[in-house]
């Protein structure tokens, strides 16, 4: 069944399609999953204005940290095809004025600017506009690819951290759904699994938005990994009676001294893992890196109160309550046990072995 809505046209699916990912570039369109909609409905959506993408990074039709960088490239490389300039100084003012709108959907993530910033040095390098669009919408496809590979690197660092009958604890959704395919965190958890290791996870449900249970507890079934649900509230039971060997999550923002930024929730999940001397890991590309920033520069997302005051279109609070709804928080370094990336395992202290990783080290 095909139909359409305002801004995009939406294809029903039954299942995810191997060869169709969370976000793909199709025939001068943006195609993506609408993970809103998931786990009831598996739809995706197409787009072909920059405008509408930047809506859907907004309202969490795509959603994930990489996932938003590759979609901030793809919309950039719709701006590019829908621009009508004929010089390069007009392309290079529709390529900023869609840079910008598309960076100020969500602030925290920071492979959202570094995508968008990769499109732009290829725009910025340009000799005319009908040359540059074809390069541009080259780089956005090239970045797509990577992410995938990036991804199952990481999987096989990561998965040398792992053991046989391991109960892994995740929170949030760093899966494909998160990424372009495979995923970060659930990327290390496939790669255990696909190296013959018997492994079981816990999701957390992760409020108030769910990507838990809609996410990482659909994504998980789907590929046959054992999965159970818990409400976040049952972590420490969990953890405290035996229930989990290793925590892994993965992450919108790492600096340089290894303070690591992800979905709310995160923070309290690590701290009880090292009151229970459980491993906590995160595991991010490169890409998630900001190498410049202290935590006071970093913005935290404050989400919607509706978000926080209903369930499923339901009032679960009284009217013109307040409402702090933060999307994520900051789980600093001494929580954690190591940061899994395509270009191997940091592990503390962090200053040292991140400069390592980028081949900054001694
Ligand atoms: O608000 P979201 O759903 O975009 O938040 C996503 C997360 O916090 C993920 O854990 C993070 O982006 C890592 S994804 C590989």
């Amino acid at each position: 069944m095909v139909y359409s809505t305002v801004g995009a046209t939406k294809i029903m699916e039954t299942r995810i399609h191997p060869s169709l990912r969370t976000v793909e570039w199709k025939d001068n369109t943006v195609v993506m999953v609408d993970q809103t909609k998931l786990p009831n409905e598996l739809v995706y959506v197409k787009y072909t204005d920059y405008k509408d993408v930047a809506e859907a990074i907004r309202n969490l039709v795509v959603r994930g940290a990489p996932a938003i960088g590759v979609s901030g490239a793809f919309g950039l490389a719709l701006a590019a095809l829908g621009s009508k300039a004929s010089g390069m100084e007009d392309f290079l003012k529709d390529m900023e004025q869609a840079r910008k709108i598309l960076f100020e959907t969500r602030p925290t993530a920071v492979n959202l600017a570094w995508g968008l910033e990769r499109i732009m040095n290829v725009a910025r390098m340009g000799k005319d506009p009908v040359e540059t669009r074809k390069k541009v919408i080259e780089e956005a496809k090239k970045m797509a690819e990577e992410d995938i590979e990036i991804n199952m690197r990481m999987g096989k660092n990561g998965s040398q951290l792992f053991s046989d009958n391991d109960t892994i604890m995740t929170h949030c959704n760093a899966g494909a759904l998160a990424t372009v395919a495979y995923g970060t965190a659930l990327g290390v958890i496939r790669a255990t699994k696909e190296s013959g290791k018997k492994i079981r996870v816990i999701a957390t449900e992760t409020r108030p938005v769910m990507q838990g249970s809609r996410l990482t507890a659909f994504e998980l079934k789907h590929d046959g990994i054992d999965v159970s649900l818990i409400p976040d509230t049952a972590v420490g039971y969990s953890m405290a009676n035996g229930l989990v060997s290793k925590v892994i999550v993965g992450a919108d923002r790492i600096l340089r001294t290894g303070h690591v930024y992800n979905k709310i929730g995160t923070y309290q999940v690590a701290l009880m893992a090292k009151q229970h001397g459980i491993p906590f890991y995160v595991a991010a590309p490169l890409s998630t890196f900001d190498m410049k920033s202290t935590p006071k520069d970093v913005v935290i997302e404050q989400r919607k109160a509706s978000e926080v005051t209903g369930v499923a279109g339901r009032k679960t609070a009284p009217d013109d309550i307040n409402v702090i709804n933060p999307a994520f928080d900051m789980t600093p370094p001494e929580l954690i046990a190591g940061i899994i990336t395509e270009a191997g395992v940091a592990r503390p202290p962090f200053e040292e072995s991140i400069k390592k990783l980028f081949g900054q080290g001694p």
